[in-house]
């Protein structure tokens, strides 16, 4: 089992460059499938859940080349429909691959995804937007049978703006006959990605960042380039980092529209914060102040992946600080790690209250899902002496690197 060694107590400086998204580019390498052509896209985060998403492609027969932050992906040898067990459940965007696989074959079969552990995580939507459109779904004994001799156009209403759903539906829409309209989409920065991604692609494509996502399907053109966003939920965990820890640190290569929300509340727990047109400076001298209640939402709301790093940077805000998750059910499973830290967090349901401490020690804990693991990594940054962060294998699903971008920092880290 990886281990993340943090030590504390030191205040960061330095600047680093935001990685590329992974919420992005995992469903623009499901999008590439679609392409008559090799597609190359770049600035791609080094992350498993990638080389997950790398070794579906390869599963199905396309070609894939990684060169850098560069992965090329040729699907014209393509000659499977179906995703092994064994990678659905590595990572819930395994599923995002069931639009584009049936747009492309007409035919998918694969199983329920994993990913992490936040509760409830119905596939619902994904299915009944996919049925909208034509496809026969047949779902025994865990295992997801989805045919379409064609895909037809229609019109998907979505329940709860779905990030999956909506990229699900997107994707089989650009092969479908016809137009689809996509009601209550979810409006993410990476759904803007995915439409800029499936433009290049020649499908008529527009709305998102809307109300309604405006899908005219076509057959496959030649293969396109795209660059990938950068990465807002990492760049809202350096912010708190920079909380937590104290110092300065600037971000590099970022859209800071795309994480205002958290920018505010950092700069509401008490740091100075500069914006640049693709850079973020803070500077954080402490104490800092409690904020008001930080209630997540749908974007452009405060993500609920920002949630965790953000209550690890107030466990030392003097005064009280009130969390109130809206997305997932199960998202404070790092709740009780941090209080081996010597944290004062109660939860209650979907609330959780953080009374700050005047001081964290370093301890042994454990990360069970990936935010809550940055969480921890965070808390560490502020806390006297050394933390092991076992389970890191989770923070590494979606920071790059993370040891040697704190070492960049200033700080003592390891994985081991
Ligand atoms: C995406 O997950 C992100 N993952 C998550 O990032 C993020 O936490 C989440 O959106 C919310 O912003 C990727 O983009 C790969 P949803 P997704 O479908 O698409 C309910 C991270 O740490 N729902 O928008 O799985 C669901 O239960 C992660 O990087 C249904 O009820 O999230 C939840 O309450 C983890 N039925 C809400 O919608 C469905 O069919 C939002 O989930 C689908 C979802």
């Amino acid at each position: 089992m990886k281990i993340l060694s943090v030590e504390g107590g030191r205040p960061l400086e330095g600047s680093i460059r935001v990685q590329g998204s992974k919420n992005s580019v995992l469903p623009i390498m499901a999008a590439s499938l679609l392409a008559g052509g090799e597609t190359v896209i770049r600035n791609c985060p080094d992350l498993s859940d990638v080389d997950v998403s790398v070794r579906i492609l390869r599963h199905l027969g396309c070609a894939v080349r990684r060169e850098g932050g560069a992965i090329a992906v040729d699907p014209r040898g393509m000659d499977r429909s179906d995703i092994p067990d064994c990678l659905m459940r590595e990572m819930r965007s395994s599923v995002v691959f069931m639009g584009a696989i049936l747009a492309r074959t007409g035919f998918a079969r694969l199983s329920y995804p994993g990913g992490c552990e936040l509760g409830p995580r119905p596939i619902d939507l994904h299915l009944s937007a996919l049925r909208e459109l034509g496809a026969e779904i047949d779902e025994t004994g865990g295992r997801i049978i989805c045919r379409a001799a064609r895909l037809k156009g229609g019109m998907v209403r979505l329940a709860t703006p779905s990030v999956g759903a909506t990229e699900n539906a997107m994707l089989a829409a650009s092969r479908a006959e016809g137009e689809t309209l996509i009601f209550n989409p979810a409006r993410e920065p990476e759904i803007a990605d995915l439409q800029d991604f499936l433009r290049k692609l020649g499908t008529d494509v527009s709305g998102a960042g809307g109300p309604v996502i405006s899908v005219r399907g076509g057959g496959p053109t030649g293969g396109a380039e795209h660059t990938v966003i950068p990465d807002r939920i990492v760049a809202a965990t350096w912010l708190c980092a920079a909380c937590s820890a104290g110092g300065r640190v600037e971000l590099t290569g970022c859209i800071p529209e795309h994480f205002e929300s958290v920018t505010e509340a950092v700069e509401a727990l008490g740091a100075e914060v500069k914006r640049g047109a693709d850079s973020v400076s803070v500077r954080v001298k402490r104490p800092l102040r409690a904020i008001r209640p930080v209630s997540t939402a749908p974007y452009p709301g405060f993500p609920t992946d920002a949630q965790p790093p953000l209550m690890a940077a107030a466990l030392r805000a003097a005064g009280t600080t009130v969390f109130v998750e809206n997305i997932f059910e199960n998202r404070y499973g790092c709740v009780e790690e941090l209080k081996r830290m010597g944290a004062d967090v109660r939860v209650s349901g979907r609330t959780a209250i953080v009374c700050g401490v005047p001081s964290l020690h370093g301890a042994s804990v454990r990360a069970t899902d990936l935010r809550g693991g940055a969480a921890l990594a965070v808390a560490a940054l502020g806390a006297e002496g050394m933390s092991e962060i076992h389970g890191a294998a989770h923070i590494l699903r979606g920071y790059e690197r993370p040891d040697e971008a704190l070492k960049l920092l200033g700080a003592n880290a390891f994985l081991s």
